[in-house]
């Protein structure tokens, strides 16, 4: 089969997607595989908190280092997953960030480990998943320790650290639950265009919104209309969009493989026909390549105990139909 990234670089798009060290360090024909379909790769977990900081005074960008070699060495492209978000932090940081030091450890995070990355960035998630709308506040920002010792405006602060450390990566805001037909997702839209416009005027560096776009499967089917305008409205501040972490929850479609499979397909195609129409849709990414490692799978799995099958290759890295799907809607684009 044509390989995904090269089909995407004629349309001027990027086609990659997330991998973590042990995947790609384990797993040969894994590890050619994506290189044979990804033109940029983002890691799952390397990038975060969690991973690099093994206590407050040390970084450890061993595995890291080996994601940016491997994308480098097949010509890919790199991107880095996230310099702040409200999850997979390090066990220390409860105990040790308050509100005299937080401004100080998330200036020394974001100059420390976007400068080390400097200028091998296609682009960075500054800032993943700050709106949520259970919270009562008029910005419907998300309650997390940086709001709490830092106010609303950690989130200019993260950009403008990142844009100091690495003027020439593509700084995103990255969010989910943005993507469907619903007063939910539409209402999340609402609150991420909202804090875009803010950050735009007020000059905040964020130049790139991302979707992360963990599409849910229902037996009813699934439309893609709303969105259209939503990304029309990005758009239109001036930002670029990214699809940063693609795949198709199936847990409520049938049992059967191949009917799943081809109801996966459609939700792809369906998505990504809405999606690419955009021009300013940059970039596709999905969260995984194969089914033999979503992140779904520990997740409530099928009452049927039939594995999830969200992504575009199958447990033994064989094409499915969405990847299909992603083929040609590429071809369209
Ligand atoms: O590596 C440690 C292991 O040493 C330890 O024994 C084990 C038990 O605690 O944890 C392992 O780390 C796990 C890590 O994945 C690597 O497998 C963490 O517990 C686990 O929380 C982490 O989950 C990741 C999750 O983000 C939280 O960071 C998932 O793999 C990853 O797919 C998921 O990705 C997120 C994006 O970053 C943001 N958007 C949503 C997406 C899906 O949740």
């Amino acid at each position: 089969e044509v390989a995904l990234h090269s089909s995407a670089r004629t349309k001027g798009l990027i086609f990659g997607a997330a991998a973590t060290y042990q995947q790609l360090s384990s797993n040969k024909a894994y590890a050619n595989l994506f290189a044979q379909q990804c033109g940029m790769l983002v890691p799952t977990n390397e990038l975060k908190w969690q991973e690099l900081r093994p206590s407050p005074g040390r970084f450890n960008f061993t595995r890291a280092d080996w994601m940016a070699r491997f994308a480098r060495s097949h010509g890919m492209l790199f991107r880095g997953h996230t310099l702040v978000w409200h999850k997979a932090l390090p066990n220390w940081f409860a105990s040790t960030v308050n509100k005299q030091n937080a401004e100080k450890y998330l200036r020394e995070h974001i100059s420390r480990v976007a400068g080390h990355y400097a200028g091998q960035m296609h682009s960075w998630d500054v800032v993943n998943e700050a709106i949520d709308l259970q919270v009562q506040r008029a910005d419907q920002l998300r309650n997390t320790p940086w709001l709490r010792f830092l106010g609303p405006e950690y989130i200019d602060l993260a950009f403008r650290a990142a844009a100091e450390a690495d003027p020439q990566a593509l700084l995103v805001y990255n969010d989910f639950a943005i993507e469907h037909d619903t007063p939910q997702a539409e209402a999340k839209r609402t609150a991420v265009l909202r804090l875009l416009e803010r950050l735009k005027s007020r000059g905040t560096p964020v130049q790139a919104l991302g979707i992360q776009s963990h599409l849910f499967g229902h037996p009813d089917g699934v439309k893609f209309t709303q969105i259209r305008r939503f990304l029309r409205n990005v758009a239109d501040l001036g930002l670029q969009i990214m699809i940063t972490e693609l795949d198709v929850n199936d847990q409520q479609l049938p049992r059967d493989a191949a009917v799943r499979d081809r109801a996966v397909a459609k939700i792809y195609a369906d998505f990504l026909s809405a999606v690419l129409d955009e021009p300013a849709v940059i970039a596709v990414m999905t969260w995984g390549l194969s089914d033999r490692y979503t992140w779904l799978a520990n997740r409530k799995p099928r009452g049927d105990g039939g594995g999830l099958r969200p992504l575009p290759f199958d447990e033994q890295l064989r094409p499915k139909p969405a990847w299909q799907s992603l083929a040609s809607a590429i071809a369209q684009a």
